[in-house]
């Protein structure tokens, strides 16, 4: 559980193993959800998206070493369009790459689905994770006026495409390779 974390010990290894969501991670999440979330989705929520939701891909990620989960993402593919529902790391793992590196696997895993655009939406005030998509080359097209029911915060919403072209393949593999450096750098 996210509260019972210890900082990362120095030597903890920086890549984050990345397995399909089950039932069992879902109370882990669900905590790390109400960390990151002002509207968390509660518990059945990430239960009945892995029950009922064909459409639906959900991955946790574990510390390098196996243990703690620390982050989490979501899917969904319908056909060639693809909706991150959500994705967040653990407020005490933050600024670790972490949440680049689940973001990427959702990426690779929408295209492994045949998802050719990808769309989310992200709070307007949330610029830490519009920084995170602009450089996975999402843009902005448009805004949800109102659409956080919490506060009446506008929603942007954010599109990558034509991800399955030559040139998104470039681009995305040129950023997994920097991430990879970045990640042996911290390893070092
Ligand atoms: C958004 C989130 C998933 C990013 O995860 P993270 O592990 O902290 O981010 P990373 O260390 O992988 O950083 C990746 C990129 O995010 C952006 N970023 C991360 N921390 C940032 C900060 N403090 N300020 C500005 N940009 C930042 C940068 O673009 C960074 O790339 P760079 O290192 O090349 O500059 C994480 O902050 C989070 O869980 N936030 C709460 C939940 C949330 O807002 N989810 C998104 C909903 S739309």
């Amino acid at each position: 559980m996210r509260a019972e974390l210890e900082p990362r010990p120095a030597d903890s290894p920086p890549r984050l193993s990345v397995q399909p969501m089950s039932h069992a991670d879902v109370r882990a999440v669900t905590h790390i959800e109400a960390l990151s979330f002002s509207a968390s989705w509660p518990t059945s929520a990430f239960s009945s998206e892995l029950s009922d939701n064909k459409l639906a891909h959900y991955f946790v990620g574990r510390d390098g070493s196996g243990g703690d989960l620390i982050a989490y993402g979501g899917i969904w593919v319908i056909l060639e369009d693809a909706h991150i529902t959500t994705i967040a790391v653990h407020p005490d793992w933050r600024g670790r790459h972490y949440g680049e590196q689940m973001l990427v696997h959702l990426i690779r895993e929408a295209t492994a689905g045949g998802a050719s655009w990808l769309t989310l939406e992200a709070r307007e005030s949330n610029h830490v994770a519009q920084r995170l998509y602009r450089k996975y080359g999402f843009s902005v097209v448009s805004t949800r006026r109102g659409y956080y029911s919490d506060n009446g915060e506008n929603a942007v919403v954010m599109w990558a495409g034509h991800l399955r072209s030559e040139l998104y393949r470039k681009r995305l593999d040129t950023l997994a390779a920097e991430l990879e450096n970045a990640l042996d750098v911290d390893a070092s």
